[in-house]
């Protein structure tokens, strides 16, 4: 039997990754013979151990927290998803040797919206959190579902205008503060600030949230993060984690790399079972 082929997930720490859990379920459901592992990469270290991964004969890698935007300079060619946003979490090494940016952390989410949970998002006002990394990734694939308006919120406002003008051809998109959305009510609140990881809720108004309205936290945790956990408390009609975002862009990721898409439910099944317990 020939060596299996080699993947990996780089980022800084790594040891909390659920990417080589996830990889491995869609590789024995798939019958793709391969190996995926978790290496910690420091951020002065990344361009030398890129090279030496993929020299070793490495297939393929994702790309997490802090190197989404460093990569995009050690690949020879992006994907306009990876234009768009600026940032990577894919690298597919191409049978020529050239290796090739994508990002489908913004197709996880979205099909986690529509797909898993059943989330209308066209004709609906949707506010999104943050204008980090993640905010961007996530901005051109929801504004493809046509939203009534996408306003974003971020504590730094200039950032958040920054983002809203970068976007503006997409879609009807402005930028917010966050004292500013007082009187304001939303559909869909999307948390793509690092709020969650500092055991933090962004400060928002209360009354942006309506008896309808569905909050999701790109962040995950045991049985609920602060900001889902404020949700519910609040009045949102439903509060959902980012777990399945991450499954469904490591899918998209794999679909990339093997030419075969995983069945996403089962894995998102047993991964949601375990975090209860967590
Ligand atoms: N589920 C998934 O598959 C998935 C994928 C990607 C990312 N994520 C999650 O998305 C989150 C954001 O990641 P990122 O890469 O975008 O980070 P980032 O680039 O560092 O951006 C951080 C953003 O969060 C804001 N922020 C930080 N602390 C805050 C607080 N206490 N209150 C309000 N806003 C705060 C920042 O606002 P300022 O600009 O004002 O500082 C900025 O907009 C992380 O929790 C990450 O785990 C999940």
């Amino acid at each position: 039997m020939p060596a299996p082929d080699r993947y990996a997930v780089i980022g800084h720490p790594i040891a909390h990754s659920r990417s080589p859990q996830i990889h491995a379920l869609f590789a024995r459901q798939t019958h793709q013979h391969l190996v995926y592992d978790a290496i910690d990469v420091a951020p002065q270290e990344l361009a030398p151990r890129l090279r030496e991964f993929f020299a070793g004969g490495g297939r393929g890698l994702n790309v997490t927290v802090p190197h989404k935007e460093a990569v995009i300079a050690c690949c020879s060619s992006l994907s306009a998803r990876v234009r768009t946003a600026g940032a990577a979490n894919t690298i597919v090494r191409e049978p020529t040797g050239e290796l090739r940016a994508d990002n489908t952390d913004g197709a996880g989410l979205v099909r986690d919206l529509t797909h898993n949970l059943r989330i209308a998002v066209a004709a609906r006002r949707v506010l999104l959190l943050g204008a980090g990394g993640a905010a961007r990734g996530v901005l051109a694939p929801l504004l493809e579902l046509k939203p009534r308006e996408l306003v974003i919120a971020n504590r730094n406002v200039e950032r958040a205008q920054t983002l809203a003008s970068a976007f503006a051809a997409l879609g009807a998109v402005r930028a917010s503060g966050f004292a500013q959305l007082d009187g304001m009510h939303f559909d869909l609140i999307v948390n793509a600030t690092a709020a969650s990881l500092q055991a933090e809720v962004p400060p928002l108004p209360p009354g942006v949230l309506g008896a309808g309205t569905v909050c999701y936290d790109l962040f995950y945790a045991g049985n609920a993060t602060r900001f889902t956990h404020w949700a519910l408390q609040h009045g949102a009609a439903q509060a959902h984690m980012g777990l399945g975002m991450l499954v469904e862009q490591a899918a998209e990721s794999f679909y990339l790399w093997r030419g075969v898409r995983p069945d996403t439910a089962p894995v998102l099944a047993a991964l949601a079972a375990q975090q209860a317990y967590q």
